[in-house]
């Protein structure tokens, strides 16, 4: 029997599937955009799309999880900017550990003016590859970041000046290690060079025309783009980790929850954000971070933070694959 309260907190599908739309915006690896979303009529599902993973690069499908994370959060912010509750289940069913997890409204509230920012923020939040300019992220800035993720169950540390140097070794050897192997090379031109398949992968815009100066080299995608770094040195950033105490899908996703909201919330305060994750793609620079964090938890992404020119704003954004591409509505919805 549907009672009317029942009736009053169902979501229309409409809802879900403009939370499934909002999430397509969310950020990936190498913008592979690796999710599904079935739309229902009384829940919003979604899937790991393996066919667009990096098995070569990310076998474990650490990074895959980590985007799906992202664009879940992406999701529940969509819907909770529509006025509705959300309860996610996450990775349901044992037996499909590629279905990652189930949405469902289970009430409604008042829509704030946080919540329409926060999904306003959706729409400009990128990656930007740019070396910022010699203003620090502050304290307060620091703190809200830290419980935006800490609201997901993950730990967000600030790395010291010494943890930041470390950090540089760790990337360089993991940057070392990437172009050892050609396997890796040819996964990385396969989404960045002209053959990446339309509405994915990075378009030149958003790589930098040559090696940007800065205290932690940045990932090399084995070929420059057109992105103009100019000559200024990036020294006043700060590096965060994301971590937390388990290593298995679970933790992955939430990582993904937390790197989400970090990135939202960092966007509203006006900063700019980039990933660091090859130190945490291979092995033996995973097991760095974690001593860098002594012991204390698994590194999950690790980001640099600041104040990108604002003067130069960024030439291009990353493609999108259509909502037809990555969605199905039920035909009963
Ligand atoms: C899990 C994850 C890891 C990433 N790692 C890196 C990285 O190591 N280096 C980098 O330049 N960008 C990294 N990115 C940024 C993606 O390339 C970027 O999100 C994607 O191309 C879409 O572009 P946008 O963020 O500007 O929308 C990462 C993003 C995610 C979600």
């Amino acid at each position: 029997m549907t009672t009317s309260d029942d009736a009053h907190h169902r979501a229309p599908a409409a809802a879900y599937a403009a939370a499934a739309e909002a999430a397509g915006r969310a950020p990936s690896i190498h913008n592979t955009q690796p999710w599904h979303w079935q739309v229902h009529p009384d829940r919003l599902d979604l899937f790991a799309d393996t066919s667009r993973g990096l098995p070569g690069t990310d076998p474990d499908q650490r990074m895959l999880l980590v985007s799906c994370g992202a664009a879940l959060h992406h999701a529940q912010v969509a819907l909770h900017a529509q006025g509705y509750e959300v309860a996610v289940r996450p990775l349901p069913d044992p037996a499909h550990p590629e279905h990652l997890a189930t949405l469902a409204v289970d009430g409604t509230t008042p829509v704030t003016a946080d919540a329409v920012r926060l999904v306003q923020a959706i729409q400009l939040r990128h990656t930007d590859r740019r070396p910022n300019v010699d203003v620090p992220v502050t304290g307060e800035q620091l703190e809200e970041l830290r419980r935006v993720a800490g609201a997901v169950g993950v730990e967000l540390h600030r790395l010291t000046a010494d943890q930041a140097t470390e950090l540089a070794v760790a990337v360089s050897h993991a940057e070392d290690a990437a172009a050892g192997e050609p396997s890796w090379q040819a996964e990385t031109a396969r989404w960045t060079g002209p053959d990446r398949a339309e509405g994915t992968g990075l378009p030149p815009e958003v790589i930098p025309d040559k090696r940007p100066e800065t205290d932690v080299g940045e990932r090399f995608f084995g070929s420059h783009g057109t992105l103009e770094v100019g000559g200024g040195h990036d020294k006043a950033s700060t590096y965060v980790v994301l971590f937390g105490a388990e290593d298995d899908r679970a933790a992955w996703l939430r990582a993904g929850q937390a790197l989400s909201a970090v990135w939202l919330h960092a966007t509203l305060q006006g900063l700019a954000v980039l990933p660091y994750s090859q130190v945490i793609e291979i092995d033996a620079t995973r097991a760095m971070m974690r001593r860098i964090l002594s012991n204390l938890g698994y590194a999950y992404v690790v980001l640099r933070l600041g104040v990108a020119d604002p003067d130069h704003p960024l030439p291009g954004h990353t493609p999108r694959l259509s909502f037809d591409e990555t969605t199905t509505v039920d035909p009963a919805s």
